[in-house]
């Protein structure tokens, strides 16, 4: 089957001479469930707007369902609906996302974008904003909910377009641990429907709990590894490497000993 992205020999440069992605070779196969994993820096972000048509390679090709995914396809029509109908992108700071007047609105923007009709729009929104939790706040404007708040309704407003694929930058920040409960409860929902899910993250628990697959950038911005979760997250010398986990030392009364502890959580990646 024709994988829904393909990356060959992928460079990105946002200045001259300085890459934020080096030779990135990357199959994504329609359905699949990839995390992207890597230390502040290294082209997470860069990678999924890269796959979001939002960012194009200096050099290397980049294709999206058996196409090339440049900005001449883009701008055909036919291609660009297709496209922008099947990929849904949450930003990593939802607030560049939302700029709606209210929460409905914004729930409803997307898929009236897309040309649907405004009855079948309405009911999208009511039933994403009853499965999200979002019916509280439809009337409220976006910048006067919380952080957690707005993620949900980034989260929210991709989803009533009702993309094939979701590409999530860093989708438990600003999220409580009920929250996050929530989102992974959703991410698994998901599995049935056979979306193409990516995400971009440092959270090595919400990697190892959602993906099939773990990409690991390294902060030279190239592929330092890539497979499945219980191989790449138990690998603590690639993962030291990668600044993905740090040595701390610290002191119990008079011993002083060395952890490796991962980012944002707080399991010991060793004993
Ligand atoms: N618009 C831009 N212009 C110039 N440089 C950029 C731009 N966006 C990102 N970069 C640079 O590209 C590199 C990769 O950035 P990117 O945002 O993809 O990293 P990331 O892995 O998502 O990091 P984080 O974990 O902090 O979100 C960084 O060195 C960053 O400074
Ligand atoms: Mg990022």
């Amino acid at each position: 089957m024709t994988p829904d992205f393909a990356l060959h020999g992928l460079e990105v440069e946002y200045r001259h001479g300085v890459a934020s992605l080096h030779g990135i070779d990357l199959t994504i196969a329609r359905g699949e469930r990839l995390a992207v994993v890597g230390a502040n820096g290294s082209g997470k972000s860069t990678l999924l707007k890269v796959l979001d048509g939002l960012v194009f390679p200096t050099a290397g090709a980049v294709s999206a369902f058996g196409r090339p995914l440049t900005e001449d396809s883009l701008a055909e029509p036919e291609f660009r609906r297709q496209f922008r109908g099947s990929v849904g992108f949450v930003f990593q700071d939802a607030d560049v996302q939302l700029f709606c007047a209210n929460v409905a609105t914004e729930l409803a923007f997307g898929p009236l974008q897309l040309g649907l009709d405004p009855a079948q729009v309405r009911r999208r929104v009511a039933d994403i904003a009853a499965q999200l939790r979002l019916e509280p706040l439809l009337d409220r404007a976006p910048y006067t909910l919380s952080g957690g708040e707005k993620k949900r309704v980034a989260i929210a407003s991709v989803l009533t377009m009702e993309p094939r694929v979701v590409l999530l930058d860093e989708p438990t920040n600003a999220l409580d641990p009920r929250s996050q409960a929530w989102l992974l409860d959703l991410l698994h929902s998901w599995r049935e429907a056979g979306r193409t899910v990516v995400i971009a993250t440092h959270d090595l628990s919400l990697a190892e709990e959602f993906a099939d697959r773990v990409v690991v950038l390294s902060e030279a911005h190239e592929v330092a590894a890539a497979g499945p979760p219980a191989q790449i997250l138990t690998d603590r010398e690639l993962l030291l490497t990668v600044n993905l986990i740090h040595v701390h030392a610290h002191r119990h009364g008079r011993l002083l000993h060395g952890h490796a502890h991962a980012h944002g959580e707080h399991r010991h990646a060793d004993g």
